[in-house]
């Protein structure tokens, strides 16, 4: 049963990916995170599922999903290995959607039906080593020369950024003497076999071990000019539009990693006896148990109302900010309570909700951390209010 009205299509996604995430990724997510191991087989069977082109259009080799189908199959891949899923996530909701949104018919026709098919694996380079919330004073700059352009710079935190075949990047076109603030920067698709292009630092992780995350550096990095995306000096506008869709993903990668510590939680409470009885018997347990599961069903429908929204065209950078902020904290929370639940045992390896816990943590983080996410919430709200006079209904 669901509370969410789902038709037939969104149920048999959410049911391909539950069955393929439990059979398949569910086995190796612990060693794959023990090891820091990207799994290449791991993007090929869901390539071989059209999961890496679920939000693309059929005519160019995409499922041409609704992003609510999306957002469930995202879930169930994350309940199993939430590096599956921000694997999914930053490819399908970042780079695909840019260049599927702003880019022009030949860079769609070129690129996405590879993006589509999996054979490319799409990244996102938008923040810098001293550049992360204020994404707006980046310094990466690219500079004309002839048709093409010469990007310098370095980009950091940019997930698989060393497995990717298309980076979309944002550097600055403004000049050192006429800096234009956030309407200085365009977007670019970088490859790997530019020269000038090199994937540096891997950094080592607390959780999601098993996704990579690198700094790219641009050193004098010859783009040819058919690479730009869209107009220049919108590329920070085109990133944050993304962004918000890349916000939701990270919301149904948080309902999953939540979901999962809920499920072991449910579970464990019931074989684990202590006092005579089973944990689960206790209040004490059952209303850990109790408000777990309402803040994670409070996330989803939170998530899916959002999206549905933005499935009909609306403009709902705010709900997507809030269910960024909602699940990810509801992905925290949650995880912590699961460790508490598990007691000593939740605090090794033995079992999996440690891992939960450390999964979780990187959500409230990265796409825009939770005081970013309040800050968008609050703008608009103020600006809806405003418009309003100060009558805010929902
Ligand atoms: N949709 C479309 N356009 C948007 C937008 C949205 N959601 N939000 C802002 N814009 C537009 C604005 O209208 C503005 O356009 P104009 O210049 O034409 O007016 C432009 O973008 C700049 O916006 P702001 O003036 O609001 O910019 P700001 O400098 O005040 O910053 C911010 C706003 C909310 C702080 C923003 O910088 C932000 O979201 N920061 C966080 C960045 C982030 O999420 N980084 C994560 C990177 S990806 C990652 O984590 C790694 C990975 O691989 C997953």
């Amino acid at each position: 049963m669901s509370l969410l009205p789902l038709t037939e299509t969104q149920a048999e996604i959410q049911r391909l990916a539950r069955d393929y995430a439990q059979r398949e990724l569910v086995p190796l997510a612990g060693e794959r995170d023990r090891a820091s191991r990207f799994d290449r087989v791991m993007v090929e069977q869901m390539a071989a599922l059209g999961f890496l082109g679920m939000l693309i259009p059929e005519s160019y080799d995409g499922l041409g999903l609704d992003a609510n189908s999306y957002l469930l199959a995202l879930e169930e891949i994350a309940v199993a290995d939430a590096t599956a899923a921000v694997t999914l996530s930053v490819h399908n909701s970042l780079p695909t959607q840019m260049i599927l949104t702003y880019g022009s018919e030949a860079q769609r026709t070129r690129w996405l039906p590879p993006l589509a098919r999996g054979e490319l694996l799409g990244a996102f380079a938008l923040s810098e080593p001293e550049a992360g919330s204020d994404a707006a004073s980046l310094r990466a700059q690219a500079t004309r020369d002839g048709d093409d352009w010469i990007l310098d710079g370095t980009k950091a935190w940019v997930s698989h950024g060393n497995e990717a075949g298309v980076i979309l990047c944002m550097a600055r076109t403004d000049t050192p003497e006429n800096r234009r603030g956030s309407k200085g920067i365009s977007t670019f698709i970088l490859t790997p076999d530019l020269p000038g292009f090199a994937v540096s630092k891997k950094e080592a992780k607390m959780g999601l071990r098993a996704s990579p995350t690198v700094q790219i550096v641009l050193d004098r990095c010859r783009v040819p000019g058919d690479r730009l995306v869209g107009e220049v000096g919108r590329g920070l506008t085109y990133a944050l539009g993304s962004l918000d869709h890349g916000r939701l993903g990270i919301a149904a990668q948080a309902v999953g990693i939540a979901r999962a510590a809920l499920e072991a939680s449910v579970r464990y409470a019931g074989e684990r006896k202590q006092f005579g009885r089973a944990i689960g018997e206790f209040q004490a347990i059952q209303f850990k148990l109790a408000d777990m599961a309402t803040r994670i069903t409070a996330a989803r429908t939170l998530l899916h109302t959002a999206a549905a929204a933005k499935q009909r065209g609306e403009k709902v950078t705010r709900y997507c900010s809030m269910a960024k902020l909602f699940a990810t904290e509801t992905a925290m929370w949650v995880t912590t309570q699961a460790v508490q639940v598990f007691g000593g045992y939740g605090y090794v390896t033995d079992y999996s909700v440690e891992r939960h816990m450390r999964d979780a943590k990187v959500t409230e983080i990265y796409e825009g951390t939770s005081e970013i996410q309040r800050i968008v919430i609050a703008r608009e709200t103020l600006a809806a209010a405003a418009a309003a006079d100060g009558c805010l209904p929902d």
